[in-house]
């Protein structure tokens, strides 16, 4: 059962701000206590912010070629990423990362719009909460953690690396928590590797269908991007059907797949015989040492 971290070392935010001491044991427990004593500060729209500067650049990407058709769904797309609100020590958050980790930012501002196009396929404008939004680009926020040395490895993660990367979701939720109190993203950042009870941290539920968009938004993004273990990325019909090979066997989420397969036709349509804009796309890497992370066995405490 890996359903917690002890910290080694305390917890603190980019700026140095402590956000829980060595020893602590972050669980799904102290995770809602933290949300339920947290005082989030003001927070500021990211139309404000220097993230809205970069969203043009990435809603035109190829990988998001398909999902994107029109000038109206990327202007749509974008005014609910821009009017979601982030407080200050998140904005400082994703100004960190975009200084040091710029894969990271990058597959932030991805998963965003895409977990955005989807959600506003499924539920139309009314009710695509930009806090969905804010979830998506916070989820992997605990991975600020994980030592560059092993984010940046080429080849399979073994021991204590795996465990490294096993831990960034219950980091990342904790310091969510602390800092926007009972949110969507607390969830997402928990929940985005659950993987149908397959991936980690175990958890006692399953998570929301929103948090279960993020989570094929997140894998989307990531194959279709460079990344040291493999030679090249995906192309998005060969994102995509992996994708839905994962749905089939009970990996992913299959509603959540669906609205990334036919997002056009608000994620009507059937699972096999997908059709993209153009004709090949289907291209995957030849080399990929990605590493399916396996749950530590016990209690990391
Ligand atoms: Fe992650
Ligand atoms: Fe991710």
């Amino acid at each position: 059962m890996f359903d917690r971290v002890k910290l080694r070392r305390d917890l603190t935010d980019c700026g140095g701000r402590l956000l829980a001491r060595a020893g602590t044991v972050v669980s799904v427990e102290s995770i809602a206590e933290a949300a339920a004593q947290a005082r989030p500060g003001s927070a500021t729209p990211v139309a404000d912010t220097f993230i809205a500067d970069d969203i043009g650049e990435i809603l035109r990407e190829p990988a998001h070629r398909h999902l994107l058709r029109t000038e109206e769904v990327m202007s749509k797309v974008r005014e609910v990423v821009e009017s979601a609100t982030l407080p200050q020590p998140l904005v400082e958050e994703m100004a960190a990362a975009k200084l040091l980790d710029p894969v990271r930012y990058r597959h932030a501002l991805c998963s965003a719009v895409v977990t955005t196009r989807l959600i506003l396929a499924a539920a139309g404008t009314a009710r695509a909460s930009p806090q969905i939004a804010v979830a998506a680009l916070l989820h992997d926020i605990g991975m600020r953690h994980v030592p560059a040395r092993v984010v940046g490895a080429a080849d399979s993660l073994h021991g204590e690396d795996a465990v490294e990367i096993a831990q960034h979701p219950l980091l990342g939720a904790f310091q969510l928590a602390r800092q926007l109190g009972d949110h969507p993203a607390v969830e997402a950042a928990l929940a985005h590797h659950w993987r149908d009870g397959q991936g980690y941290p175990d958890l006692a539920e399953r998570p929301s269908p929103t948090t279960e968009v993020v989570a094929v938004a997140s894998a989307y993004s990531a194959l279709t991007h460079g990344r040291a273990y493999r030679s090249e990325p995906f192309e998005s019909r060969g994102a995509a059907d992996l994708l839905v090979a994962e749905a089939a066997s009970g990996h992913a989420d299959p509603f959540a797949v669906k609205l990334l397969v036919h997002a056009p036709r608000g994620g009507n349509g059937p699972m096999n015989g997908l059709r993209f804009a153009r004709a090949r796309q289907g291209m995957s890497p030849e080399v990929n040492r990605h590493t399916r992370i396996a749950p530590p066995a016990r209690r990391m405490v």
